[in-house]
């Protein structure tokens, strides 16, 4: 099957959006060097991301609550764990991150080159992350070693490598569960508590699904907010009207479908997988039963199809077909903590700041994939 597709599939070391822009307009689905079925269109990810049935999220080998789970089992954990993601959920949490934003701008360095990527993102998130799961904030430093680590071994593609970095991640996330389980009714009382007493079929969750539900949720969380911030702040950095518009009192809808259409412009968030249950057949071209699919939403975000010029910004347009958190059954539970951290943190950069301006030395580093967005990115904060 990959003749039909001349072009080298492989993306490893390359910009995703650079690869996906040139190769989507030809081919839109390929096969890569993992024997995946990537797929660049838009209808493509959206038809598979909308059909479970012939698309099972069971891909992994490791337990994976909710991501790999299908069909009722599914929709039962998704039923219990959306609950902490509601507005009156994460209404409690506003004052702690936006305290916890104000501090972190407020102590950049003034008119000189600053990380928007680790020095801000990824130190924000951590931040947010643990008063949000009330998690010890003398975590921050493991949690930033670890983030760095898990991208390094994700750029790598080695599996041992990426086990090991998953497992040190495991481990800490036991410890926390562990330690509130011994704790009994003295454990502190937040998410990471609340979990435990969470019911499913009439039991709790074992200390397995805990920590995959924990995983998957600050995996979600760390890497992906860290990233966001760093291509948000960097966009408004070379948009000075687009961040005049914001500093003349926005609304947070506004707000909200600004950092929407930039991420849809530039999604770090750049893959998930899935596996064919059956053969079929997409914008003609047939694929086996068993086969992995990547649907790739940074390509998908960018098709001239459905957004004609991808770079174009038009939030308002653009916004019934930004699928930056996905689109089905497995759309992303994390949206509305996302939104509410990502609005937070570029209020309060905006209200820390005179300008946020791009540093031209040293100029901005991309990620290369499976990681998306920046590996760094400079901004000076006057
Ligand atoms: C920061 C920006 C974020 C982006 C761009 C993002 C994007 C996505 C996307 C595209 C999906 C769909 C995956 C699929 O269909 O296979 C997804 C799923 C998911 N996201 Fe997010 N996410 C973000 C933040 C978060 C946060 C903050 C959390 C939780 C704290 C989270 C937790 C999850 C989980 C658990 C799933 C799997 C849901 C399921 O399989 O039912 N995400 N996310």
């Amino acid at each position: 099957m990959s003749e039909l597709f001349p072009t080298d599939w492989s993306p490893v070391g390359r910009e995703p959006r650079a690869y996906t822009d040139a190769l989507r307009a030809d081919h839109g689905i390929g096969r890569n060097d993992r024997g995946e079925w990537v797929l660049l269109r838009h209808a493509d990810v959206v038809t598979v991301a909308t059909d479970p049935e012939r698309f099972s999220s069971d891909v992994s080998r490791f337990l994976q609550v909710p991501n790999g789970l299908n069909g009722e089992r599914h929709r039962a954990v998704r039923g219990v764990l959306d609950r902490y993601f509601t507005a009156e959920a994460l209404a409690p949490f506003e004052p702690a991150f936006r305290a916890i934003a104000r501090d972190l701008f407020m102590s950049v360095p003034r008119g000189v080159a600053h990380d928007a990527v680790n020095g801000v993102g990824a130190r924000f998130a951590v931040r947010a992350q643990s008063a949000w799961l009330g998690w010890p904030t003398d975590l921050e430093w493991t949690l930033l070693g670890w983030m760095a680590d898990n991208h390094d071994a994700t750029r790598t593609g080695d599996p041992a490598r990426t086990a090991e970095v998953a497992d040190r991640f495991d481990d800490i996330i036991r410890g926390l569960v562990v330690v509130r389980r011994d704790a009994g009714d003295a454990a502190p009382r937040d998410i990471t508590t609340s979990l435990l007493a969470d019911e499913i079929d009439g039991r709790g969750f074992t200390d397995d699904e805990l920590v995959s539900i924990l995983r998957n949720w600050t995996g979600g969380d760390l890497g992906s907010i860290a990233l966001c911030v760093g291509v948000v702040l960097h966009h408004l950095a070379g948009h000075p009207d687009l961040q005049q518009r914001l500093r003349d009192g926005a609304s947070e809808r506004e707000t909200d479908a600004v950092i929407d259409e930039i991420l849809r412009i530039d999604d770090p968030f750049v893959s998930n997988r899935r596996r064919t249950t059956c053969p079929v057949t997409l914008s003609g071209v047939q694929i086996p039963e068993g086969a992995t699919v990547k649907l790739h939403w940074t390509s998908a975000n960018r098709d001239a199809e459905v957004f004609g010029d991808p770079d174009a910004f038009d939030p308002t347009r653009h916004a019934a077909d930004n699928i930056v958190y996905g689109v089905g059954p497995h759309v992303c539970p994390g949206r509305p903590l996302a939104t509410l951290e990502l609005r937070i943190a570029v209020e309060e950069a905006l209200a820390a700041t005179t300008a946020l301006r791009l540093a031209g030395d040293p100029p901005p580093e991309r990620e290369v994939a499976p990681v998306g967005g920046f590996r760094s990115a400079h901004v000076e904060f006057l």
